[in-house]
């Protein structure tokens, strides 16, 4: 081979090896510029065959041309190495931040958003809302509320004991103990809502669940009367089913409210226009919605609140019921059954 031959082989294989845009062009270039086939392995390979003062020459100047090319090789090597682990870099990227659609987000339980409703509209009028243990004491879920062991409105109240027998204590069968509660611990004026879980052994149907929720509502003060509670009930029910939707009480019995009423809600849909043909109030354009009264002045007393100077009223009210009014639901355990579709459609309204 040439000089010129040999330098030219050398100039291709350094140019190859600078346009390598990537490892894998570059590997082509080595095989192709520095493999056993190559040009200069070729020349390299002929020195052996030369003369002896021709081999010095020829051998330094092959050597040193593949000397450079195998040096350029190495160098380019390395650049391209290190820019492919940097666009390994950018382009694997996880962002561990980035907000994640895979799992469907749950809501917030139609019953635990409607109740908060329902407390926000007695807030709003400046009530508090009261709790109270679901486990409670048989004297506060019946004897504090005019309802003694021998009371017949006992059984009226299908009611959970807790073992052992005789032990007094009771899964409450209704959110009224809170008003007993909250009379023994504070002074009036009161005026407080309590919204809770009440339990009765009842069977689990459509309609009927062994746990459901309830509604209370209780006001003492100076010069309370059954107008302030039908007034109260009244603004209660437009500002869950709107404009027009009012109240009507029926005469009732509760031993801890005398006088006592039934509370029904004016029907929403037909709104006791079209009656007849309604299939929500079938006919009645009311629907019934609960229990209430002025509070009994014995329970007031049981309870440390002077009925002389004190009167008060009382209500309760279903909330699951309420809700599936306001839903349209036909079956209460569509409330009771986690299902995520249920729970996202009615949850998050409201
Ligand atoms: N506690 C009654 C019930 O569960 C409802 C009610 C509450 C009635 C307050 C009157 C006053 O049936």
């Amino acid at each position: 081979m040439q000089p010129e031959e040999v330098d030219a082989a050398r100039d291709a294989a350094l140019a190859a090896i600078a346009a390598a845009s990537d490892l894998e062009d570059l590997k082509r270039v080595r095989t192709e510029h520095a493999g056993d086939r190559s040009p200069l392995a070729l020349a390299n390979r002929e020195i052996g065959a030369l003369p002896p003062q021709a081999r010095k020459e020829a051998g330094q100047r092959v050597g040193q041309a593949r000397g450079a090319v195998n040096q350029a090789l190495a160098a380019r090597q390395e650049v391209l190495e290190a820019e492919h682990e940097e666009r390994i870099l950018v382009e694997e990227t996880v962002d561990v931040t980035l907000p994640t659609d895979r799992r469907p987000a749950g809501a917030r339980h139609p019953i635990t958003t409607g109740s908060e409703l329902i407390a926000d509209i007695f807030v709003a009028m400046g009530w508090e809302v009261a709790e109270g243990p679901v486990i409670e004491a048989e004297w506060l879920n019946f004897d504090a509320l005019n309802l003694g062991a021998d009371h017949p409105a006992r059984t009226m109240q299908d009611t959970f004991w807790t073992a052992p027998e005789g032990s007094g204590v009771v899964l409450r069968t209704h959110t009224s103990p809170v008003q007993a509660r909250t009379m023994l611990t504070r002074t009036p004026p009161i005026y407080v809502v309590c919204p809770g879980r009440v339990f009765r052994t009842d069977e689990y149907d459509a309609t009927h669940s062994p746990m459901f929720h309830q509604v209370e509502g209780l006001a003492i003060d100076e010069g309370i009367s059954m107008a302030h509670l039908k007034g109260t009930l009244d603004h209660f029910a437009t500002q869950l089913f709107g404009e027009g939707i009012t109240t009507r009480f029926r005469p009732s019995y509760f031993p801890f409210t005398e006088p006592s009423a039934e509370v029904d809600l004016r029907c929403f849909v037909c709104k006791g226009v079209d009656a007849a043909s309604c299939r929500t109030c079938r006919g009645e354009g009311w629907i019934e919605w609960g229990g209430c009264g002025v509070v009994n002045p014995r329970v007031l007393t049981a309870c440390g609140v002077d009925p002389e100077r004190y009167t008060g009223f009382a209500f309760g009210m279903g909330i699951d019921r309420t809700l599936m009014f306001r839903h349209g639901l036909s079956d209460l355990r569509a409330l009771f059954e986690g299902d995520i579709r249920f729970t996202t459609a009615f949850g998050s309204e409201l």
